[in-house]
């Protein structure tokens, strides 16, 4: 034992590498010749508009950047309501998951969370020592909303909720979304993962700010420049919170310029054009029902996703799926939650992408 080591981080498991392009790469793989249907990114290019800004603002490296994107701070109050104050800017929404917990819990403290989920959280909580109450998901994906609300009514420092949700896909209803709005006590900040908002806003879901809007207690919804907008390489998030307090404090543990100026400047670009995003998400959900209806061909019954992926139960092992269909140069995930053994992830891709992957996954279960 290292005495100038928390004792929790000395407990951890080491931390796997997530199988990047670059990982795989290094590691002697062909990566040119693999679809890359593992990791949830967008499969479609970004905007033109942000890889020109990204182009233009290259010679500004130099310089720091803004602390808290104050341009694009007002862009979002524009479109959310949230005034500036209450806005807070992360390295990717996972630090802002990260700052949540590090501004609310203490060690051994209780953090409420919907499983399967985002693997992030597992790591994150246990990181901060906090105490991890798990609260199983429905068999359809959804979250056990009466769950959650028992669990966060036992003392916990904060209750997670993903929705959409990865990697089931669910969204949650907005009756649902009342009854844990109502249901979480005003003890417990009440934090809303909507790193696929845009996704579930495409597909009719509910508006998860006007319901916390009738919040007593505080709240944090956090999202992301990763998913819809095609720039999980850049690194940038965001926070709306129900307080300037909260957001203060969320800030307070950040650091001071986490978020590129790259990022800052592709970002404003993004959210500017929103013709493409349009075109992003009507292509994603064409080839949303497109996975969906080659993997019923196959006869499996896939999990009813709003996302940019679709997960469903293969027979056998989702790893040993996931590896032969590596073998056949498709990357995809196998769920990492015990009891979920035989669930598998797959990325939505471009037409093509999405057929091959089809074709090669009926290979690899006829062969199994
Ligand atoms: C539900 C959910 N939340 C948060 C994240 C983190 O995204 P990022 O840090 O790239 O914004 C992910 C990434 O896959 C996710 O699926």
């Amino acid at each position: 034992m290292f005495p100038y080591i928390r004792a929790v981080l000395q407990e951890m498991p080491v931390r796997p590498e997530p199988p990047t392009e670059g990982f795989l790469r290094h590691a002697g793989h062909d990566t040119a010749s693999i679809l890359p249907m593992g990791l949830n990114e967008c499969l479609l290019p970004p905007s033109p508009r942000v890889t020109e800004a990204i182009r233009n603002s290259v010679d500004s490296i130099n310089r720091y950047p803004d602390a808290q994107c104050p341009a694009l701070s007002d862009i979002i109050t524009a479109r959310t309501g949230i005034p500036v104050p209450r806005i807070v800017w992360g390295n990717g929404s996972e630090e802002l998951i990260q700052g949540a917990i590090a501004l609310s819990v203490q060690q051994g403290d209780r953090v409420v969370l919907p499983v399967p989920t985002f693997w992030g959280y597992r790591a994150i909580v246990r990181a901060s020592g906090a105490l991890l109450v798990e609260v199983q998901n429905l068999e359809d994906g959804m979250p056990d909303v009466a769950g959650i609300i028992a669990r966060s009514r036992e003392g916990a420092r904060i209750a997670f909720c993903v929705t959409p949700n990865n990697p089931s896909g669910a969204m949650l209803s907005e009756a649902a979304l009342d009854d844990l709005v109502a249901g979480v006590p005003e003890e417990c900040l009440f934090f809303i993962d909507e790193a696929y908002y845009e996704f579930g806003a495409h597909a009719g879901g509910p508006d998860v700010l006007a319901a916390l809007s009738r919040r007593n207690g505080p709240w944090i919804v956090a999202r992301t420049f990763s998913k819809a907008y095609a720039m999980a390489g850049m690194r940038i998030g965001y926070a709306l919170c129900s307080s300037e307090a909260i957001a203060g404090a969320l800030k307070a543990t950040t650091c001071v310029f986490n978020v590129p100026i790259l990022a800052q400047a592709a970002a404003l670009a993004a959210l500017e054009d929103t013709a493409y995003l349009k075109w992003v998400l009507d292509t994603i959900a064409d080839g949303r029902r497109q996975l969906d209806a080659g993997l019923r061909s196959l006869g499996l019954s896939p999990l009813n996703s709003v996302g940019n992926f679709v997960s469903v139960r293969v027979p056998g092992s989702g790893q040993q799926v996931a590896r032969r269909m590596l073998e056949r140069g498709v990357q995809i995930n196998a769920w990492a939650d015990t009891g979920y053994g035989d669930f598998i992830r797959i990325t939505v891709g471009t037409k093509p992408m999405n057929e091959a992957c089809v074709k090669a996954l009926g290979e690899v279960i006829s062969a199994t």
